[in-house]
């Protein structure tokens, strides 16, 4: 349905990422993340469980009235049931674009362990109730919990249904992290040949990185056919977390000629919705995270520093601009060479000459073999006691 070339954005960092352990949010603050969420462009902000307390439900509300005016929807989670329903719908009513997204375990494990109930009765309970959230909402999603350990041929039986109730999205979760790239994106095209009316409905992935595959997982599935993929800022979420935004949507950027396909995101605002979300939830960025850790963009070894300083392209796929940093970070260490070395000085407002940088490097590098990183002091103390000393 709509473009293909269009990958929509559905955020869930104030849902499935506050349900990291201790990423908790005051409203307050959901708002901050709100409002960064519509300088990145997202296209959906799943605000919340309404049903989980009325803190929650309270929070989404305010959501959905703040970004009023915006071109963004706002959804809020609910369970197969006619109160979870009844409180999403209650929480996502006055926003511009309301969306209630409603979900139900489809894999046997779920059914008899967790439901307890069965796969025929499942069926029913899909289509009353995502008849009823359609009655309420013009926008519907619908989610088969466990997706991908679900029997497929089950699976597209729940979707025709879910379809014909009036959902208007269809997400496949892989909801524990379970699923191979490969079987994840010919799951999404066993479902468009085989579910009457998939192609009148938004297809949506959702990963969970259990076995660190979320990112992989999810661009599979695009290349599968999903046109909705649902990410949190930095990745957070339910145990090792969900797919991070910043990723999916920098792969499709970098890689046109493999996806020929993006989204609206811009990606300027990641550098600083990451910031945002690690200092709210108290969860830190590990250095070497993709895109948005404090090493994407820095280099140590002199080889990689001498490369970069003479053309960006050799260590880097894209700028640091474009994902909202500063500039590529030289870091200065015992693996640079004397052109990090130069490059750095220079910046710092000294020009050396080939004898004193000789100089200043020898001294550097003894430093270096000392400490983990020399800082900028420390280069000033090398180059001022290297121009005096004769
Ligand atoms: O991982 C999951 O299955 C979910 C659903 C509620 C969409 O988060
Ligand atoms: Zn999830």
């Amino acid at each position: 349905m709509g473009d293909p070339s269009v990958i929509r954005v559905f955020d869930t960092t104030l849902r499935d990422g506050e349900q990291s352990p201790g990423a908790t949010m005051t409203t307050e603050e959901k708002l901050q993340v709100a409002e960064q969420l519509v300088r990145l462009n997202v296209d959906i902000i799943e605000a919340g469980f309404p049903a989980a307390s009325p803190g929650d439900l309270a929070a989404v509300k305010a959501i959905a009235q703040r970004v009023r005016g915006h071109d963004v929807a706002v959804a809020g989670l609910a369970r197969a049931n006619t109160e979870d329903i009844d409180a999403a719908w209650e929480a996502v009513r006055e926003a511009d674009q309301p969306v209630i997204h409603v979900f139900l375990a489809t894999s046997d494990i779920h059914l008899k362990y967790k439901l307890r109930i069965t796969p025929e009765e499942a069926l029913e309970q899909v289509k009353t109730m995502v008849t009823y959230a359609r009655n309420l909402c013009p926008r519907v999603e619908f989610s088969a919990e466990d997706a991908t350990r679900s029997d497929w041929d089950y699976l597209c039986r729940v979707f025709e249904l879910a379809i014909k109730a009036g959902a208007t999205t269809i997400n496949v979760p892989d909801t524990v992290g379970y699923v191979m790239p490969h079987e994840y994106e010919m799951l999404f095209r066993y479902l468009r040949e085989r579910v009457p009316g998939m192609d009148e409905v938004v297809l949506s992935a959702h990963c969970h990185d259990d076995l660190g595959l979320a990112t992989a997982n999810t661009l599979a599935a695009i290349r599968g056919g999903a046109r909705q993929v649902e990410v949190t800022i930095n990745g957070i979420g339910e145990r090792a977390g969900n797919t991070a935004m910043e990723e999916v949507v920098m792969a499709l950027r970098t890689r046109p000629d493999v996806f020929q396909a993006d989204t609206r995101i811009n990606a300027r605002e990641f550098v600083a919705a990451s910031q945002l979300v690690s200092r709210l939830t108290g969860i830190p960025v590990q250095p070497n995270k993709a895109i948005v850790g404090q090493n994407a963009f820095a280099h140590e070894a002199g080889i990689h520093q001498d490369g970069v300083l003479k053309n960006r392209l050799t260590y880097e796929i894209m700028t640091p601009q474009s994902v909202g940093w500063d500039d590529t970070r030289l870091v200065l260490g015992k693996h640079s060479g004397r052109h990090g070395l130069d490059a750095r000085l220079r910046q710092l407002g000294y020009r050396l000459n080939a004898e004193q940088l000789k100089k200043a490097y020898a001294r550097f590098i003894a430093l270096a073999d000392e400490k983990k990183y020399v800082t900028d002091d420390d280069l000033i103390y090398i180059v001022e006691s290297s121009l005096e000393t004769p």
